[in-house]
């Protein structure tokens, strides 16, 4: 563990493009939370110390063997409510790397079906031996309340509206591995913001390092409680898209949404959608992301998704890194917090 700590250490040292910044913050801090339930409470410090961590991580990724032995004989399950490619299958190649044994549970095929509760599951699967666990859920509480019924650690892998933690901070991850420092740099985060818990991770995160949030979505796509976000509101994405550093397109959330809010999804694309033509107005070197899955052609257009600003997979290869980070240092608080407890114990 020591090792893996050092060549961690060693690799954030050595990256020219985060020592800047890593260089205001305190060398010698230590993580100290056992779940991540999302990006609104976490300092700067832990931001940039999960970011420098994941920098840390991508190096194993290039290695014949993918392998450190981090969470060897530690137990990571995937319990996911709702359907998933990148988070999911993220997260158990992020557990396997670090030699962890992973669970996979699919509500669909559980005892959910007859009637099981989540804590009960939880409880149940707790019983097995297990030490961290990954949730995805529909409802917008289920990863606060985990927390408080079972010992393991959580991690929320998306909550109902909520948040969507790691999915932001790879986002974040992606924005600061090409542009350095993030103060004052211009998010716009079109679309459906009102559904979207991948928004409010970035908001968040992005809001407490620094950078300048805008939103952009018709009235009907913005959240209840706009106003009392730290960002800037838009309708109009002709007006705003010029100045962006960074676009971050939303999917818009068929499945949440009850009532048509907008007139047709041609209209939608035409006001809000990124298109080739609009592209044009937008500067340069701008940064196009979008958390997937996509609706070609609705919030984003083919040529434009995998044109030469896109990064959709890179976001998609940060993830891994990231969530390694954020497993690895969970089960670090957890192993700290057990062993002060022995202590008082004695
Ligand atoms: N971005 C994201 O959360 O994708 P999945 O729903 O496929 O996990």
């Amino acid at each position: 563990m020591s090792n893996l700590n050092n060549r961690i250490t060693q690799k954030i040292v050595d990256n020219p493009q985060i020592k800047k910044e890593k260089d205001k913050t305190a060398t010698r801090f230590v993580w100290q939370r056992k779940h991540l339930l999302g990006l609104q409470d976490l300092s700067r410090q832990e931001l940039i110390h999960i970011l420098d961590t994941a920098a840390g991580f991508q190096e194993i990724s290039h290695r014949s063997v993918k392998k450190a032995p981090a969470l060897r004989g530690k137990v990571v399950v995937n319990l996911f409510f709702e359907d998933s490619t990148r988070t999911r299958n993220s997260f158990t190649l992020a557990a396997q790397r670090l030699s962890a044994d992973v669970l996979e549970f699919t509500a669909k095929t559980s005892s959910v079906s007859k009637g099981e509760t989540l804590r009960d599951t939880a409880r149940n699967l707790e019983a097995m031996g297990i030490d961290i666990v990954v949730i995805r859920h529909s409802s917008g509480g289920a990863t606060h309340l985990l927390s408080r019924c079972i010992d393991a650690c959580i991690v929320n892998a998306g909550d109902g509206y909520h948040e969507h933690p790691t999915q932001g901070l790879l986002d974040i991850f992606t924005m600061r591995e090409l542009r350095g420092d993030l103060t004052g740099l211009k998010v716009a985060i079109v679309g459906d913001i009102a559904h979207s818990r991948v928004a409010r991770s970035n908001i968040w995160g992005l809001h407490t390092l620094g950078a300048q949030v805008y939103l952009v979505a018709p009235p009907t796509l913005m959240p209840s409680g706009v106003r009392e976000l730290p960002v800037q509101v838009s309708h109009n994405f002709d007006e705003i898209i010029g100045q962006m550093d960074v676009l971050n397109m939303l999917r818009v959330q068929f499945e949440r949404i009850g009532s048509s809010v907008f007139p047709s999804t041609l209209e939608y694309s035409r006001m809000f959608g990124l298109t080739a033509e609009r592209m044009k107005r937008a500067k340069k070197d701008v940064i196009v992301m979008h958390p997937g899955p996509i609706n070609r052609g609705l919030e984003i257009e083919s040529e434009v998704a995998d044109g030469p600003n896109s990064t959709v997979l890179r976001q998609v290869s940060n993830g891994l890194a990231v969530r390694m980070a954020v497993l690895f240092l969970v089960n670090q608080a957890a192993a700290a917090e057990k062993k002060k407890s022995k202590r008082v114990d004695k």
